[in-house]
């Protein structure tokens, strides 16, 4: 499979192709998610609370988000990856947001992803116009929302969806390569996919859009505390990592753990000359 850029990401929207989208964090997940062709790794900052146990994404540091990009890029060889710029980092300056995208560009991504419409469109060109791909992220931003009216569907007033329409139409102009559409009514989401010519992904936000993603923790069943109702859980990861742990530790406890082929031994030869010498009591201290 070959690597995936911007280009091809732009294309499949043209062929009424479904983009495959999820997020992944470290090594192995990110080298499962690309083996097995998904389109885009999204290192999102809801690395925070799924991996690193925070109640939200708003305390993610730019450090934390270097080292899960780090670990996705050296795993991928075929998934676009965007990098989320985690809460404070693109809100101060211009400057700012450019040196944080490069920083997470130089660390293995290919493109950075800022949440929120209109009001960063600005910022969202400067990047773009400095080499940096962007994708866009409107309807429920997470890092903010927690801030204001918590976890809520976006765009079900007619006031609601003109501002997400208007948001849209900004990043589209303001150069991004697709935009994340969170939460947002199922109406809504089709009206903004029919006239964005940039792919549109879905969370949450129905079948209207050109592709879908999901927290990778959310499908596997690996993280309990926020089970959205828009999440479709392909498999119960933590009943299954739990019977495997407990099989350890009876295993352990029992001694059926290590058997023999997991044990390994001198010759005989070299065992008997130890045996040897300590019995003549040379060579080992007591
Ligand atoms: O951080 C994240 O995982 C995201 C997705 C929810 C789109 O931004």
């Amino acid at each position: 499979m070959k690597k995936l850029r911007v280009r091809d990401i732009l294309l499949k929207k043209s062929s009424n192709e479904k983009l495959t989208v999820l997020t992944a964090y470290d090594y192995p997940m990110a080298f499962l998610c690309d083996n097995a062709g998904i389109d885009i790794i999204l290192v999102g900052d809801s690395a925070g609370m799924v991996v690193l146990g925070y109640p939200s994404t708003i305390p993610v540091q730019m450090e934390e988000m270097l080292l899960f990009v780090g670990a996705v890029g050296r795993a991928t060889k075929h998934s676009l990856i965007t990098a989320d710029m985690p809460f404070g980092s693109y809100q101060t300056s211009v400057n700012s947001a450019i040196d944080n995208a490069i920083k997470l560009i130089k660390a293995g991504s290919d493109a950075v992803k800022l949440e929120g419409g209109t009001e960063i469109s600005g910022t969202i060109k400067a990047l773009v116009d400095s080499g940096i791909p962007v994708m866009g992220h409107v309807g429920l931003r997470p890092q903010t929302s927690v801030l204001w009216d918590g976890y809520q569907t976006q765009g079900d007033t007619l006031a609601a969806a003109r501002k997400i329409i208007s948001d849209a139409k900004s990043l589209e102009q303001a150069g991004v390569f697709s935009i994340v559409l969170e939460m947002v009514t199922d109406e809504v989401t089709e009206i903004i996919s029919k006239s964005t010519a940039v792919p549109i992904i879905g969370i949450g936000s129905g079948n209207n859009c050109d592709g879908q993603v999901l927290v990778l923790h959310d499908i596997l069943g690996l993280y309990g505390k926020l089970k959205p109702r828009f999440v479709k859980q392909y498999l119960n990861l933590s009943e299954v990592i739990h019977v495997a742990l407990s099989n350890y530790i009876n295993d352990v406890r029992s001694g059926v753990f290590p058997s023999k082929e997991n044990i390994f031994h001198m010759s005989d030869d070299e065992y008997s000359r130890l045996k040897n010498m300590l019995g003549k009591g040379d060579g080992v201290d007591e």
